[in-house]
């Protein structure tokens, strides 16, 4: 049975409380301390230290209880600490906290897979692999797909966020702070511009039309058959929250298909019901031929996956893929809890609504991360 929002209860209760000498004292001395020990290339956004959270409320050393509209960039979109999440994490813990998966498997690690293969766009027979970050799934992505396709070129989006690693601030656009000084960037990676309605020269240019744009570019600058993969945040989340025009994905996902290029959407900010489907892509029935996935999967859990056709993900040599921590049984089991949470996660069963509004709006936004049509009044 799914939950619904009045059966909810809270351990902390969900009340924004803030004093006036904000930020309190005790958080004021967590500054000065950290000044000294922690590297100033980390910024926090808030200065306040966090002494518990539930559902959408966090509170701080102080006492101040705040409304988490960050939740943690998109992460805790069950809530902080909730029940069903912390009930499989302890269980979890109090078996086993790692073997590694490529060492000492276990069955979490096949059941995410089950459930994120069921869960994902498209009845194909799909492979899972499982990583830690969002930036780990992304250069995974691109390591399937080079491979798979035998060619070197990625193709990447004005405005798009993939990360901080080498080759993920090669993909990804803005300069200040990701890039700046950080270089040199991994090669074959072309920028091309992305459907923004919002901000179009041309305002009245279609979703095909600004597909049709970048695919010239591309046959002009690279050659479709060069390319190994084009990857797009269906909606972008850190250049602005923009919304492609519609049919912008189509289109491209048709082209990629033609020219036997892997169209991967990067859901790592999207997925799991920020948009209000369980992935963004699925608005306009596309289907990836890999999505990138992490952030709201295991409700706090740093875990992250690649969810694609088997065909490519087979194509790899055993051992080429993999890592020490991914799919990590605690975070495993985290996302199993999430499951409870969503009362079984199934591709047919829509979103929990209750659920994104009750427990805090998406990343760098008090609004919900939706394929709005936008108002044209810059
Ligand atoms: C679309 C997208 N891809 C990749 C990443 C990188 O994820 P992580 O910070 O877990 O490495 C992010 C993080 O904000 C993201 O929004």
């Amino acid at each position: 049975m799914t939950t619904t929002a009045s059966d909810l209860t809270f351990r902390l209760e969900q009340k924004r409380n803030v004093q006036a000498d904000f930020p309190g004292p005790k958080s004021v001395a967590l500054t000065e301390r950290r000044k000294s020990v922690v590297a100033a290339g980390v910024a926090s956004s808030v200065p306040v230290y966090v002494a518990d959270a539930d559902g959408g409320i966090i509170h701080d050393v102080d006492g101040n209880s705040f409304i988490d509209l960050g939740s943690g960039i998109a992460v805790t979109s069950v809530g902080a600490s909730d029940p069903a999440v912390v009930g499989a994490v302890k269980e979890a813990v109090e078996h086993f906290t790692h073997t590694c998966f490529m060492v000492t498997p276990y069955e979490g690690y096949v059941a995410v897979a089950e459930q994120l293969n069921r869960l994902t766009p498209g009845n194909h027979e799909k492979r899972t692999v499982l990583f830690n970050s969002g930036a780990e799934a992304v250069e995974n992505a691109i390591k399937v797909a080079r491979l798979a396709t035998g060619r070197d070129a990625v193709v990447a989006f004005d405005h798009a966020y993939h990360g901080r690693t080498n080759l993920t601030m090669a993909l990804t656009a803005k300069a200040m702070p990701y890039k700046t000084n950080f270089g040199p960037f991994a090669p074959e990676v072309y920028r091309m511009p992305m459907s923004y309605p919002y901000r179009e020269e041309n305002p009245a240019i279609t979703g095909a039309e600004a597909a049709k744009r970048a695919i010239t570019m591309i046959e002009k600058q690279i050659g479709g058959d060069q390319v190994a993969a084009i990857i797009i945040e269906p909606i972008q989340g850190e250049g602005g929250f923009i919304v492609p025009a519609e049919g912008f994905l189509p289109a491209l996902a048709a082209w990629a298909k033609e020219k036997g290029i892997v169209f991967i959407a990067d859901e790592v900010q999207s997925g799991f019901c920020r948009t209000g489907e369980w992935f963004a892509v699925n608005h306009e029935g596309v289907v990836p031929d890999i999505l990138t996935m992490a952030k709201g999967i295991a409700g706090g859990m740093p875990l992250s996956a690649i969810t694609g056709r088997a065909d490519l993900l087979d194509a790899v040599h055993p051992g080429g893929l993999g890592g020490t921590y991914g799919g990590n049984p605690v975070a495993c089991a985290a996302c199993a809890g999430f499951d409870r949470v969503h009362g079984g996660v199934r591709p047919e069963r829509p979103c929990p609504p209750h659920r994104i509004h009750r427990h805090g709006a998406p990343a760098r936004t008090a609004g919900r991360t939706g394929r709005r049509r936008h108002r044209r009044d810059r």
